[in-house]
């Protein structure tokens, strides 16, 4: 009757601590599912920012450092955009997706548009535009 009780409260310390760590494995995934993963990709106090148009083709992208922020220049349609890459959600790192000519958040799944106005998603606000100026064969944004 001994053993059978040691081993039963063996068993159960072993379910409780078992429980335990999956409640905190679930809550660290909760935790990290809402928290952002990137708010800026370096630190620069740059007031503009000039990219060549040879790293910026028809279609394409490039995330910039603007002001200490990211932000992303995107060429589409003979056009270039410059947005703040900060989404305005949880501020995770919007990405271009140059076959949706859109810009998704890859955390929640925002979508915006080409001035940044939002498409859908939880993101609350549209996300900040720079001025764009073509300078010679280089682009000027901020
Ligand atoms: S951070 Fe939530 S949708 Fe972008």
């Amino acid at each position: 009757m001994v053993r059978r009780e040691f081993l039963q409260d063996v068993l159960n310390s072993i379910i409780g601590i078992w429980t335990l760590l999956a409640g905190i494995g679930v809550s660290f995934l909760g935790v990290k599912y809402l928290w952002p993963t990137e708010k800026t990709i370096a630190p620069s106090g740059e007031e503009k920012v000039r990219i060549s148009f040879s790293e910026l083709s028809e279609g394409k992208a490039k995330k910039i450092v603007l002001r200490g922020k990211a932000a992303i220049a995107i060429n589409s349609g003979g056009k270039i955009y410059a947005l703040s890459a900060i989404c305005t959600h949880l501020s995770c790192i919007v990405n271009w997706s140059e076959e949706q000519k859109q810009i998704v958040c890859p955390c929640h799944g925002a979508v915006f548009d080409l001035n940044g106005n939002v498409l859908a998603g939880p993101a609350p606000k549209p996300l900040l535009a720079y001025d764009v100026k073509l300078i010679e064969d280089s682009i000027l944004i901020g």
